[in-house]
């Protein structure tokens, strides 16, 4: 299995933060957004990963992370030109991922939650995770079956078919490199992660796994204002 962490993108919401940095180097407590994600992909037991990152501040994601040594992974680097969707991951990431199976994280997502043994399962497919929200008409809302096959999923509907909502962590067969080739761009212009995996439950081929720990996509001031005191209050705990 390899992994992606999606770290492009143009952060309009957390502007003026993101006026003279990047949204994944800003301080969640005491660290670089982006040391989650890489947390998350190591705890799967992904020791390869591709990072993806827009061309501003592309240098500053080489001198945090450099090789991957100090992390014990090895890190690759793409530049993604323009904000394409965070489908264009797979094409971006063709060469990289090879003949393998990929997991993709997005770099403002950050769990505190274990995947390792929903990972363990993966074969075929793809997989996505779900978790419990009170407001599901603001993510892609999926609804599942008791054997935990997606039936649906809609980005951000009006009247949602469930309470979960979609994370920012995808699990895909190598198939996942030809779909993404072959995906048109949505009416805002962009390779909808959406389409995949509508794609995959078309062929009744996405599992669903359910997130019980913590999950926040930091990607504006109060998320990341949440998460941050959340890790630093979960350091406090283990140091007592
Ligand atoms: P978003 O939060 O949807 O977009 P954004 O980061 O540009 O922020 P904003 O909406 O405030 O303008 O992106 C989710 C994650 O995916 C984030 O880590 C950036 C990344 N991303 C890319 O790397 N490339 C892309 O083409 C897109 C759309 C997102």
């Amino acid at each position: 299995m390899k992994g992606i962490i999606l770290a492009g993108g143009k952060a309009t919401r957390l502007r003026p933060l993101t006026k003279i940095t990047s949204k994944q180097l800003l301080p969640v407590y005491d660290k670089p957004m982006i040391f989650y994600p890489i947390e998350t992909l190591k705890s799967m037991g992904i020791k390869e990963i591709l990072v993806i990152i827009a061309p501003d501040y592309s240098g500053h994601y080489l001198n945090l992370l450099g090789s991957g040594i100090d992390f014990g992974v090895k890190f690759s680097y793409e530049i993604q030109d323009e904000p394409r969707g965070l489908a264009d991951a797979f094409r971006i990431g063709e060469n990289f991922i090879g003949n393998d199976n990929v997991t993709m994280i997005l770099g403002d997502n950050i769990f505190d939650y274990d995947f390792s043994t929903n990972i363990s399962e993966f074969n075929k497919g793809a997989m996505v995770f779900a978790k419990k929200v009170d407001d599901p008409f603001r993510f892609g809302v999926i609804e599942f079956d008791k054997d935990m096959k997606a039936i649906s999923i809609e980005e951000k509907p009006e009247k949602p078919k469930s309470n979960y909502a979609v994370v920012g962590l995808y699990v895909y067969d190598n198939k996942v490199i030809e779909l993404a080739k072959n995906l048109k761009p949505s009416l805002r212009g962009e390779l909808e992660i959406t389409d995949l995996n509508n794609i995959y439950l078309a062929k009744g081929e996405l599992k669903v796994g359910i997130i019980d720990g913590v999950w926040e996509d930091a990607g504006t001031f109060d998320s990341l204002l949440r998460i941050s005191n959340y890790m630093a209050s979960k350091k406090m705990k283990n140091e007592k």
